[in-house]
């Protein structure tokens, strides 16, 4: 129930709401991952479930594949989609511009391949997401496991010439042991207060041996959908240039809010 939410939960949702109604009958779609992302896939089953909508859902995790074949969306990789029409997906942080910090579910490299390989990437956020300057989200980077200590030294000596505040770098863990992504890699996070330069750093994390990429979306997301816990959206398009504020309605009795698991 509706009720049971809490305010920031209510804006994710209502942001997942607001862009489920971009995606049309036949569209191939990007599945993002986390807890915003986790709520569009939900109204999208719905969507299938209840409007017979047709779609073919790109997920960009496994945890994300297993919800939306549970919510009953038809999954395919990458690869039998080709190419997609949209991508929708959350992010830790993002700018004026509409670049992003994005990991924080540690699936910022199946996410920044599915993005990139579609005509759109729409971003549902909660208002709390926007920030004036990237970095005080601490930047996921994607590195193997071999030898990442060393890829640890290398990624703390290219941040000395970096126009950033912090410069700490740490392993990320789940419970005792190094968290492991979907592809087998580890993630360093990044403690780097405020990103001057983003587009630079993101290119410079990428030249460093053990880096398999970083959770800077330069340049990517062409509209964000801010969701308010008090059911208001606001829909910005950095290419359009517009705005467009709209207020989303709670059923209280809805399916979506019964059954949470994520
Ligand atoms: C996962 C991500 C998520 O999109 C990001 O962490 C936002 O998550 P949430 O919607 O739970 O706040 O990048 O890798």
């Amino acid at each position: 129930m509706t009720g049971e939410l809490s305010p920031i939960d209510k804006a994710k949702f209502v942001a997942a709401r607001r862009a489920a109604d971009m995606v049309e009958d036949g569209m191939r779609v990007g599945l993002g991952t986390g807890s915003t992302a986790a709520w569009l896939v939900r109204c999208l089953g719905e969507m299938v479930r209840d409007n017979g909508l047709r779609i073919k859902g790109v997920p960009t995790s496994t945890r994300t594949a297993e919800l939306a074949r549970e919510v009953g969306i038809e999954v395919v990789s990458l690869d039998q989609a080709g190419w997609l029409d949209l991508t929708i997906d959350g992010a830790d942080e993002f700018d004026g511009d509409l670049n992003l910090i994005k990991g924080g579910g540690a699936a910022l490299l199946q996410e920044k391949i599915v993005a990139t390989a579609s005509d759109q990437m729409v971003v549902i956020a909660d208002a709390g997401k926007e920030v004036e300057t990237l970095g005080a989200f601490p930047l996921p980077v994607e590195v193997i496991p071999f030898g990442w200590q060393t890829t640890r030294s290398l990624i703390e000596e290219t941040l000395v010439a970096m126009d950033v505040l912090g410069r700490s770098v740490t392993l990320r863990m789940k419970g005792e042991a190094p968290a492991i992504t979907d592809e087998g890699n580890h993630i360093l996070d990044l403690h780097l207060q405020r990103i001057g330069n983003p587009r630079q750093l993101a290119l410079v994390l990428n030249q460093i041996p053990g880096v398999v990429e970083n959770g800077l979306f330069i340049d990517i997301c062409d509209r964000v959908v801010i969701g308010f816990g008090d059911g208001r959206v606001e829909t910005r398009d950095i290419n359009e240039g517009t705005i467009e504020q709209d207020r989303m309605e709670f059923a209280e009795s809805d399916n979506l809010f019964s059954d949470l698991t994520d």
